[in-house]
């Protein structure tokens, strides 16, 4: 056994000795959008400076707990805090907790995020389905030897957004009135909103949304086989000409206000798995 297995295995076995149940999903909730976690229901929670090998998160508007309950009445893992590149975590220490999820029995990984707009046509508090990524982060989270048992080494990632899923939050957002767009997410390391030059250069080259997430944790879902659906929430618009300073409670505030919909559309695909 790899040390990598050897930890994911430690941990998971800590995990489990708190709750029997096989979680079908996992959960990953980004800044500002930690509410979801009210909706799980005879839940027990887990922080994460208990769990062997967890990193500790550090970010305001990131608790830094496990939650194991029950949602729309399906065993569900959520995470309310999630670790970045740019706290200084390696890329292997951020996706550790989809390593022990996939370990614990998830087959589908939720996540969200807060992200910044590049698309004209989006607004602050829109939503957006991620549809595909571009990975503009520096390290890569499965560089080093491929842990056979865990995934192949070199994974296909031609469609790492599961699209049955996609076309399911449609119909929900849909019977719903929910507006939704989809797009491209571009993932970079922060800590630094971008340059307008970069929030320029990001949709020429494709992206309709950009933030400091997301990516690595579906690229180590994509490897261990995990069906992914993930939604950003516009939290400020990058290419406005005029004076646009962006700050992070107005990420946090932008966040909340979009979140019951979210919440809506997560919980809903949930009951239908
Ligand atoms: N850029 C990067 N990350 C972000 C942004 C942004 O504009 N908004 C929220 N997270």
């Amino acid at each position: 056994m790899s040390e990598l297995t050897a930890k994911i295995t430690t941990a998971k076995e800590y995990i489990s000795k708190f709750w029997e149940e096989e979680p079908v999903a996992g959960i990953i909730l980004g800044s500002g959008l930690g509410n979801l976690i009210q909706e799980i229901e005879r839940s027990i929670e887990i922080k994460y400076s208990d769990i062997p090998h967890f990193p500790e998160s550090t970010v305001e508007g990131h608790s830094g707990k496990l939650i194991l309950g029950y949602m729309q009445g399906k065993p569900v893992v959520a995470m309310a805090g999630r670790f970045h590149f740019y706290e200084g975590f390696s890329m292997k220490e951020v996706t550790f907790p989809v390593r022990v999820m996939k370990a614990l029995g998830i087959h589908t990984l939720f996540i969200s995020n807060a992200a910044g707009g590049m698309n004209p046509a989006f607004k602050v508090g829109d939503l957006m389905i991620i549809r595909d990524h571009i990975n503009l982060q520096p390290e890569h989270p499965l560089r080093g030897k491929n842990e056979d048992t865990l995934g192949p080494r070199f994974p296909d990632m031609s469609e790492p957004y599961s699209r049955a899923l996609i076309t399911a939050a449609n119909k929900i957002a849909a019977d719903n009135n929910i507006f939704l767009h989809s797009g491209v997410y571009v993932g970079v390391q922060g800590p630094t909103f971008e340059t307008r030059a970069e929030y320029k250069y990001m949709h020429i080259i494709g992206g309709d949304a950009v933030g400091m997430s997301t990516v690595p944790e579906v690229i180590v879902a994509a490897h261990a086989g995990l069906k992914v659906f993930a939604m950003s929430v516009i939290t400020d618009i990058g290419i406005r000409e005029e004076e646009n300073v962006i700050t992070h409670e107005e990420v946090l505030a932008a966040a909340k206000e979009a979140e019951p919909k979210l919440t809506l559309i997560f919980s809903e695909l949930i009951r239908q798995l």
